[in-house]
């Protein structure tokens, strides 16, 4: 981790606002529907976060939020976007299964010509992330891996099967981020032991992040190269990224972590030729 930190990229960026964003059933360890949610503060925490990435010189769309689906906000989870080619998402949960059609008509309304249906169980980006020589992906809770060769075999990119082991850290971006292309933060916990091996190997100047940082969903951060976008909590593993040259901007999410999600979860990047 001794190597210089590189300019900022601008990026483009898909989110959805929070406007029915509720608990009502429970998908993953962080949700109880029983606790409530303060959705005008969930609404403000959302806009903050948009408001900072365009702050920051990202351009920022938006899908239209529809009734009855909650987790929607959670835009990550809407597909996999590489080279302009939109890899679409199918759900693991009968809940959520709806949103994969909505992104993919996101994408043909807006010209993208190069999407696919999915055969396999995936949830996009909070399971896929796409680094300059890969893409790792994660199994074990919700994508299933016959959708890594998928998505191989659709986006033309090497794909590097990870396993999760924490119900906590369900999907891949819950436990590890990139800061560049080449260089990522993660929680070694979150994975199999085989797993660890693979990312050792890949990434041997990682950043390696504590169960602490993790706990607070830390890793769920959004990292343009130079600044990294995190949840305010994770103040030891902001103090190492500051250590480490980057810019760090912390942000409130907490009332979207009652569902299991950070920054990350709420952004998904449109990468390549956009129409
Ligand atoms: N409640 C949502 C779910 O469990 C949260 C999704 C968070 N998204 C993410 N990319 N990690 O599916």
């Amino acid at each position: 981790m001794a190597r210089p930190v590189g300019p900022p990229k601008p990026r483009h960026y898909l989110m959805c606002r929070p406007t029915y964003f509720a608990v009502e059933y429970a998908i993953n360890p962080w949700m109880d529907p029983a606790a409530g949610v303060d959705r005008e503060r969930a609404l403000r925490q959302w806009e903050a976060l948009r408001d900072l990435y365009r702050g920051l010189g990202h351009q920022v769309a938006e899908i239209m939020p529809i009734e009855g689906l909650p987790d929607m906000v959670f835009a990550a989870n809407g597909a996999l976007v590489v080279d302009g080619r939109v890899y679409g998402a199918r759900f693991a949960s009968a809940e959520r299964t709806p949103e994969g059609p909505a992104y993919l008509d996101w994408f043909r309304t807006a010209g993208y010509t190069e999407t696919r249906e999915p055969k396999h169980v995936n949830e996009g980006e909070g399971d896929f992330i796409t680094l300059d020589d890969v893409v790792l992906a994660a199994t074990g809770f919700r994508t299933e891996a016959a959708a890594h060769l998928e998505a191989e075999r659709f986006l033309d990119r090497p794909v590097v099967t990870l396993q999760l082991v924490d119900p906590r850290f369900y999907h891949l971006d819950t436990a590890l981020f990139p800061l560049s292309g080449d260089r990522v933060a993660y929680y070694p916990g979150a994975f199999s032991a085989g797993s660890q091996r693979v990312l050792r190997s890949l990434y041997p100047d990682a950043l390696i992040a504590t169960e602490e940082d993790a706990a607070v969903l830390g890793l769920n951060a959004v990292c343009d190269g130079r600044n990294v976008v995190i949840a305010a909590e994770a103040t030891a593993l902001a103090d190492r990224l500051r250590g480490l040259g980057y810019a760090v901007h912390p942000v409130e999410l907490d009332e979207l972590r009652k569902a299991g999600g950070g920054a990350k979860c709420c952004t998904l990047e449109l990468r390549g030729i956009r129409p």
